[in-house]
């Protein structure tokens, strides 16, 4: 079974988990967490090499402070509290995004799951913190032109990108059904086989997981070629 080298999750649905049960947005945002934990510990037993996820895009400052306030809060508490539990599972974390956006009480927090998980030869986990597609790469971009370099093509080009190390996507999950990127990784995304399910992120399991591997594994990615027999 040819198993993805790269899985990229939008992981999205919170709120509306959390409408629907009378809760606070802020209540689906830590469902969302819990869920989250069963995925990567899965991943790793499965043997995925990377999994990317979104957590918190470029355009989410639009919202209200508090529920901003509320999710960096979350995503600083959960990578303190977790670290044990990713070291105990040999998962090297990273983050990936403008963290400069952020104070430095947040970096220093996120940092210091970096660094203390370097080494980690299991699963490489990237979490998507004020990231956007698009300021990817115009930051790469600029990144070129402050070396002083003149031409790229695709392969030199990638590597001013965040974490050049990042394989493309092979699979992409979108959580509560909606249909579109919202500027995850438009570069790593050019041939990416798409999974979009109904299911609300903090509803997403493992085995729905299993499934759109099993999905993944049937489907012919031709890369604008022919199939393999014509
Ligand atoms: C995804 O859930 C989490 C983030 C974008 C931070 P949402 O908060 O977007 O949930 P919905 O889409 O409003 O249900
Ligand atoms: C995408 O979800 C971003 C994350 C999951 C972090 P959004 O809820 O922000 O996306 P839109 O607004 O529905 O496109
Ligand atoms: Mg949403």
């Amino acid at each position: 079974m040819n198993l993805p080298t790269h899985i990229g999750i939008i992981m999205d649905g919170n709120g509306r988990w959390a409408q629907r049960r009378g809760l606070p947005r802020v209540e689906g945002h830590k469902a969302g967490v819990t869920a989250l934990e069963k995925i990567v510990e899965h991943c790793g037993k499965l043997g995925i090499p990377y999994l990317t996820v979104f957590a918190f895009s470029t355009e989410n400052w639009r919202r209200p402070a508090h529920e901003v306030r509320a999710i960096l809060n979350l995503l600083t508490k959960t990578a303190q509290e977790k670290l044990p539990k990713l070291l105990e599972n040999n998962v090297q974390t990273r983050f990936m995004g403008r963290l400069d956006r952020f104070p430095i009480w947040i970096r220093r927090h996120l940092r210091k799951v970096q660094e203390a998980t370097k080494n980690n030869t299991g699963l490489i986990l990237t979490v998507a913190v004020n990231y956007g597609g698009r300021s990817e790469i115009v930051d790469a971009v600029n990144k070129i032109l402050h070396n002083g370099i003149r031409k790229v093509d695709e392969e030199s080009f990638r590597r001013f990108l965040y974490y050049p190390d990042l394989p493309d996507i092979d699979l992409l999950i979108r959580t509560s059904g909606e249909f579109r990127i919202s500027n995850f990784m438009l570069w790593q995304l050019a041939y990416t086989e798409l999974w979009i399910t109904p299911t609300l992120w903090p509803d997403f399991t493992p085995e729905e997981l299993d499934r759109a591997i099993a999905d993944y594994t049937k489907r012919e990615r031709r890369y604008g070629g022919l199939i393999q027999s014509q």
